[in-house]
């Protein structure tokens, strides 16, 4: 049975295209139904129509948004949801109803340099203003709070001396358009498991 997915977004979409492009050539046990996006003019939304998939703009006002997400989420039968690219923040009634059902994917190795106020080229910014040698993206399950729940998959990546937060941004969006994909597939085949804080890989 294909796993019925929902995808939220708020800007390019380069993490959702990665994985449809995986849904496509057969390595997904799953179906994107439905994109949601914190903004009207998120690239993604181009994507979804292109691909002929349902996009529901969020609300801004987030009691709207939560009452819209749950009731399209229902709506459109979603067994899972991912946030790639999102930056808005999942409501706690949602997480709950979604427990270990929602996937997000963040730029650093969690727990480093993530959490409130760490997004985009924030993120990027502080590796580098820290000095750290390493650095890379995290695929974990959504709980309370900001980039909290469970570490599904990490990649790393090296911190070169002449880096950029765009070049390294650069390097780090490579290994999330591979781990954003792995995630889903073994999300979608039923091969995660969660054990407290550790996720299994059953394969
Ligand atoms: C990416 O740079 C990534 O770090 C984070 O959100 C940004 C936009 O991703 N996950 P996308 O192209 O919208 O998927």
């Amino acid at each position: 049975m294909l796993k019925r997915i929902a995808v939220f977004v708020s800007g390019g979409g380069s993490n959702m295209q990665a994985v449809m492009d995986k849904i496509d050539s057969g390595d997904i046990n799953g179906k994107i139904v439905l994109v949601l996006s914190s903004s009207p003019k998120a690239y993604a939304i181009t994507r979804a129509e292109n691909a002929g998939i349902p996009v529901c703009v969020l609300p801004k006002d987030l009691a709207q948004r939560e009452e819209v997400t749950l009731a399209k989420l229902e709506e459109y039968n979603v067994d899972c949801c991912i946030l790639a690219g999102y930056l808005g923040i999942v409501s706690s009634a949602v997480i709950q109803k979604y427990e270990n059902k929602i996937i997000n994917i963040h730029p650093s190795l969690i727990p480093s340099f993530c959490g409130k106020g760490y997004y985009g080229h924030y993120v990027h910014e502080a590796v580098l203003a820290y000095g750290a040698k390493v650095s890379g993206c995290t695929t974990h399950f959504v709980a309370e709070g900001i980039d909290t729940g469970a570490v599904i998959m990490q990649h790393a990546v090296p911190v070169m001396q002449d880096d950029t937060p765009e070049t390294l941004a650069a390097r780090i969006l490579v290994q999330e358009h591979i781990i954003m994909p792995e995630t889903v597939r073994l999300f979608c085949s039923d091969k995660l498991k969660v054990e407290g804080r550790t996720v299994k890989i059953l394969e």
